[in-house]
């Protein structure tokens, strides 16, 4: 269960699918795993759920494929022999839970109430899908649920969409956001996957959020850094500020007092959350001076440089 709520966590992002049509399955799966969300809950709402679910792990199978509205243990069962790796349902059912629990089959019990998450606390579990999100009260409800059970990750799901899912990932106590806005019914029956991966790589940057932190000079020494800066200064007005190994100026340009990592300096990336953005990135092929880590108090990535160079930048995520 630690490792799904782990990869899970890393993804961000759940899609919800209700598949008519087995045979779409497969490049459903390949789009949203190059979109960047390699994840999907594949619901028993509809007759082509279990062979979905095989074809898009024969398709994908690094993607990490779960299935949804499992309300009987057969249904469980059914899945997780066709490759799901983790069960969720709407409500907290404890035929589900007991079998899969008995079955070392992750599950992830659906919960909207207090009463619900100590069922889940009672069996263990670390991970519930706050179900119906919206309509049992939303980010509100989801904070007041995290005083008393601190320990409880949630998956808020029903009525989350790309408006209110950073609302909700600002959360520490939630691992991912669920939906169905991911893949739209429309697409799929179309067959424009092309548009569903576009859809999936843009709701990944929307959760991100990536936006320019600051860009960083090499200069020879502090002298020179402060010549740098202070023209920064009495050009533009960006104040100065120094620390340890360089000098600001405003809040955008770094002048470095010794050459530091790039041929000609680094650019900084500020990013909802660098700890998923590391994954995503590395997911996507990337490969990170591990060296260069820095970490929060709370354990947290903190800063980390990828280890390409970009136009003889270095550059590094920065959480915000
Ligand atoms: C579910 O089964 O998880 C929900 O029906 C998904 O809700 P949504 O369609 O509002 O995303």
């Amino acid at each position: 269960m630690n490792e799904l709520l782990c990869e899970i966590e890393s993804i961000g992002m759940v899609p919800v699918i209700s598949l008519k049509d087995a045979e779409k399955a497969g490049a459903l799966a390949k789009a949203l795993s190059e979109g960047g969300i390699p994840c999907a809950e594949v619901t028993f709402r509809t007759d082509a759920c279990v062979e979905s679910i095989r074809r898009m792990k024969k398709a994908c199978p690094e993607m990490l494929v779960g299935a949804g509205t499992v309300t009987m243990k057969e249904q469980a069962e059914e899945a997780a022999k066709a490759g799901a790796k983790f069960m969720v349902s709407p409500g907290f059912n404890h035929e589900v839970v007991e079998y899969c629990m008995g079955h070392n089959i992750a599950v992830i019990p659906g919960c909207s109430s207090p009463t619900d998450v100590e069922q889940a606390m009672k069996y263990g579990l670390h991970l519930v899908k706050f179900f119906p999100a919206e309509a049992a009260g939303g980010v509100r409800m989801l904070k007041s649920l995290s005083g008393p059970y601190s320990g409880m990750k949630f998956m808020p799901t029903g009525g989350i969409t790309e408006a209110n899912m950073g609302e909700y990932l600002e959360l520490k106590q939630v691992a991912a956001c669920g939906g169905s806005f991911m893949v739209p019914e429309n697409l799929v029956e179309k067959g424009d996957f092309i548009t569903i991966r576009e859809m999936a790589k843009k709701a990944v940057h929307e959760m991100l959020g990536f936006e320019l932190a600051h860009i960083g000079l090499n200069m020879k020494n502090r002298d020179e850094a402060m010549l740098a800066a202070g023209m920064f200064e009495s050009v533009f007005g960006f104040q100065k500020s120094e620390n340890d190994n360089s000098i600001f100026a405003g809040s955008y340009i770094e002048a470095m007092k010794s050459p530091f990592l790039g041929e000609k300096g680094h650019i900084a990336v500020r990013t909802n959350d660098a700890g998923r953005a590391l994954s995503y990135f590395k997911r996507r092929g990337f490969s990170f001076r591990e060296e260069s880590a820095v970490y929060k108090m709370d354990g947290t990535l903190g800063a980390v440089y990828f280890r390409e160079e970009i136009g003889g930048f270095a550059v590094h995520l920065v959480q915000k």
